[in-house]
């Protein structure tokens, strides 16, 4: 089937889409957005989070076709041209990306967190983010570049 979408405010289609096919594999195989990682592909990992309207999801748990017709934002549509979104640049400064694979997920969970709670508490923190699952950096690194982009954003 053909589906077609709004992806980080540009209109898309992808053609031979079949219906058992993930959103996630649609915009890493067929749409050219390899951000959003497939790590578990079950939902228990958070690395392929991003945003189906204005809510987060995990990409490998929605159908391709249950994106038609939405707006999706993944985690290249958060920044503006070359310019990082704060969110990025923090995780970035603070040291919290190391081989990555959580960090679009994360980055995209924090966008959300922040938008909604611009002075997040720690433990707020941890509750946003508890669906992201990170194997390398302890999470300290991560909590610090969250604290440090809202800082920047307010
Ligand atoms: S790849 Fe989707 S939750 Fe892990
Ligand atoms: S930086 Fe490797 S899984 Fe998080």
């Amino acid at each position: 089937m053909r589906i077609e979408l709004t992806i980080n405010g540009e209109r898309r289609e992808a053609d031979d889409v079949w219906e058992g096919e993930s959103l996630l594999y649609a915009l890493r195989e067929r749409l050219g957005l390899p951000g959003s990682k497939n790590a578990c592909e079950q939902g228990e990992c958070g690395s392929c989070t991003v945003y189906l309207d204005d809510t987060p999801v995990c990409s490998c748990l929605v159908a391709a076709g249950q994106a038609h017709g939405r707006d999706v934002t993944t985690v290249e549509g958060l920044g503006s041209g070359e310019q990082l979104h704060p969110v990025q640049q923090a995780f970035l400064e603070r040291g919290a990306v190391q081989c990555g694979f959580c960090t679009p997920g994360l980055i995209v969970s924090t966008h959300d967190l922040l938008e909604r709670n611009p002075s997040p508490s720690d433990p707020e923190i941890r509750e946003a983010l508890a669906g992201n699952l990170c194997r390398c950096t302890g999470y300290e690194k991560i909590m610090e570049a969250v604290r440090s982009a809202a800082e920047v954003q307010r």
